[in-house]
């Protein structure tokens, strides 16, 4: 069983209140701030260009990818850049046909409507957003029984950036009324050390390059944890070093952290481990992880396998998660400790 929950660990992709206040003073605010996602920035400026030239709002936008990345940012971005409000909701904060209404109706002409998480919206609520997205119409029911009946009220026109973690969850009414599909991907080390020195900048912490490439490159491709570990990093600088994080420090803080090289914390070693030693390093199904360790199947999913992954540590095959060699190789055991029962170890090594 994980002892400390996963909410409470420096490199959780979740945002917790801490985060939440430097964030809104960190968050890029034009696509010329915005470092990393490319292929993303690419092309939705030139959506944006399109649009404004047009004199139109800008298609509806899906951006999907784990969490952390900036999809809450590049909403405000798309609004900024539109020259429109942004409005923040969230799929679970919509419990009732009447919330999502209420909103709509308060909508100027060509903002953005940003849902974050959703995949978690409900049936009900869903169905008032498909002729919202699709006429800018709002259908709502008046009476009960026989003597019910619809009325139509127009909405301005509007642009829903939706977020999700997942969305192979999303109904497929839903994904297709969304005309820009974009994914987002885990940062590399340099983009991220890229974004600590930016963040340091704001926030007056003294960072050389290598304290930066050092956090960056444990903070697992996610800019919500490169920003944390930047704060915590500056506490062990000033109290045990001379106030500047460099690549000795920043090292000092995050041993200390217990944040190894690669950006695994205790929970991950947890993981691995637990599949070599109880199920011979794989493959063994989510579930059966899931129960070994104490978390949820799809917080394994969402927010533990995707780094695990990236970093070439696991991998998800049709017969369940399997540990790879690097991964034995990183935590000092050898593939040979995997028990002779296994019959898969010739598709392992
Ligand atoms: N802060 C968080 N994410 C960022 C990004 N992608 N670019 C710049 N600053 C950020």
């Amino acid at each position: 069983m994980i002892e400390n929950g996963y909410e409470e660990r420096y490199v959780s992709t979740q945002q917790t209140s801490a985060d939440s206040d430097i964030e809104v003073s960190l968050r890029p605010r034009v696509m010329s701030e915005y470092i990393g996602q490319e292929k993303v920035k690419e092309n939705l400026e030139i959506y944006i260009q399109a649009a404004k030239n047009r004199g139109e709002s800008l298609d509806h936008v899906l951006l999907y990818g784990p969490p952390g990345l900036g999809k809450t940012t590049l909403a405000g971005i798309v609004a900024n850049e539109m020259n429109v409000n942004l409005r923040v909701t969230s799929g679970p904060a919509i419990e009732k046909q009447g919330d999502l209404a209420a909103l709509l109706t308060n909508l100027n002409e060509g903002d953005v409507l940003f849902i974050d998480e959703i995949h978690r919206l409900n049936r009900s609520v869903e169905e008032i957003l498909y002729p919202a997205m699709e006429d800018n119409a709002l259908d709502i029911i008046i009476g009960k029984g026989p003597s019910a009946r619809s009325i139509r009220l127009d909405l301005p026109k509007f642009t829903l950036v939706g977020a999700t973690t997942r969305a192979g969850q999303l109904s497929a009414p839903l994904r297709d009324r969304f005309g820009v599909i974009l994914r987002l991907e885990l940062y590399t080390p340099e983009e991220l050390a890229q974004i600590v020195k930016r963040s340091a900048g704001i926030l007056g912490i003294e960072i050389d390059k290598y304290g930066a490439l050092e956090i960056a490159s444990r903070s697992r491709g996610t800019p919500r944890i490169a920003n944390r570990l930047l704060k915590r990093a500056r506490d062990f600088a000033q109290v045990m070093a001379e106030g500047v994080i460099t690549e000795d420090s920043a090292n000092l803080a995050l041993d200390r952290m217990e944040i190894d090289h690669l950006g695994l914390d205790s929970i991950d070693r947890i993981l691995l481990e637990t599949m070599i030693k109880n199920y011979n390093g794989g493959p063994v199904g989510l579930d059966t992880i899931a129960a070994a360790i104490g978390e949820e199947a799809v917080t394994i999913e969402d927010v533990y396998e995707p780094y695990l992954m990236q970093i070439g540590f696991l991998s998800r095959t049709p017969r369940g998660r399997m540990v790879t060699a690097l991964a034995y190789e990183h935590l000092g055991l050898s593939p040979s400790e995997k028990k002779n029962s296994s019959n898969n170890q010739q598709t392992l090594f």
